[in-house]
């Protein structure tokens, strides 16, 4: 069984409730996000707890010493010293984060380390596509903004392990120059692939040449032609899914009732991620079964 495979297997044990928990009583683990969240924090919380550990959680910015100059790689090294069992960390792209975590004393699971990666978003992506409806047969299009996403740096890593086709449907502007399967509109992607897994919007991470606005506000917007519609639903085949690592922008990428369509598996990601977030605690800690 590949690494990857075994992850899975793990995490269908975690979802069954036969992961075996942390055997010692008192243990902790150290949430440290220097970037914000909510569904990688809080997903890492519950699975921590149901991994027999105590969660404690750092959030960067106000009230902490980093307003006193304090560095992110010294707050990184002052919370790893208190013992913790395993660290869990989201980081700019500024930290070295390999270098940081070699020097520690305890295991680093990645949380999102700018835009270079998102590990535990892709495989519990994949895990969710797997327990839905297998992998096998799986062709995944990555829809919108493709060249700021984290996430799919990580996708394309384990999908190359796992062989699974992929392909790429944005703006060209927002598309990295890989030799990747590509469409210019949604709709051609839609009759290659048979999972449409759709990126947030990243704002943040723009250049201000680039950033022309939202789709609901600006009808200029490159991601017009990549947004799905309410009335875009109809075309879509009864076996396509509808995926997004979030947070969603509805109206931005996808309308409220392709959110809610039964095809969506928006918020199944969610509640798979906290059992393949559990099975990689297992894992970096060597529980034995
Ligand atoms: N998918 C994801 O990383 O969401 P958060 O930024 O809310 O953790």
């Amino acid at each position: 069984m590949g690494q990857v495979e075994r992850t899975f297997h793990l995490a269908r044990e975690a979802k069954q409730g036969r992961l075996k928990p942390w055997p010692r009583a008192g243990g902790t683990a150290g949430l440290l996000f220097f970037e914000p969240s909510t569904r990688t924090q809080k997903s890492f919380e519950v699975a921590t707890v149901r991994a027999g550990l105590f969660p404690v959680s750092f959030n960067a910015g106000a009230g902490t010493s980093m307003e006193k100059g304090e560095s992110v790689e010294d707050s990184i090294r002052n919370l790893a010293a208190m013992g913790h069992e395993l660290l869990i960390i989201r980081a700019g792209e500024g930290v070295d984060m390999g270098a940081l975590a070699n020097q520690l004393p305890q295991p680093v699971l990645n949380a999102g380390w700018g835009k270079r990666g998102h590990p535990t978003q892709a495989l519990l992506d994949l895990f969710t596509l797997q327990e839905r409806r297998e992998l096998e047969g799986a062709r995944i299009v990555f829809v919108g903004d493709i060249l700021h996403s984290r996430v799919v740096q990580s996708h394309l890593e384990v999908l190359r392990v796992l062989k699974v086709p992929y392909a790429f449907c944005g703006p060209h502007a927002f598309l990295p120059q890989d030799d990747v399967k590509r469409f210019a509109r949604l709709r051609d992607a839609v009759e290659w692939g048979n999972v449409l897994m759709f990126l947030r919007y990243q704002n943040e991470r723009h250049s201000s040449q680039q950033n022309k606005g939202s789709v609901v506000t600006d009808p200029q917007s490159p991601f017009r032609e990549f947004f799905l519609h309410d009335e875009d639903l109809a075309m879509l085949p009864a076996t396509t899914a509808i995926m997004h690592p979030g947070p969603v922008n509805i109206g931005q990428e996808l309308s409220q009732g392709a959110y809610h369509d039964p095809r969506s598996m928006i918020l199944d990601q969610v509640t798979h991620g906290v059992w393949l977030r559990q099975a990689l605690i297992h894992q970096v800690l060597e529980v034995s079964q």
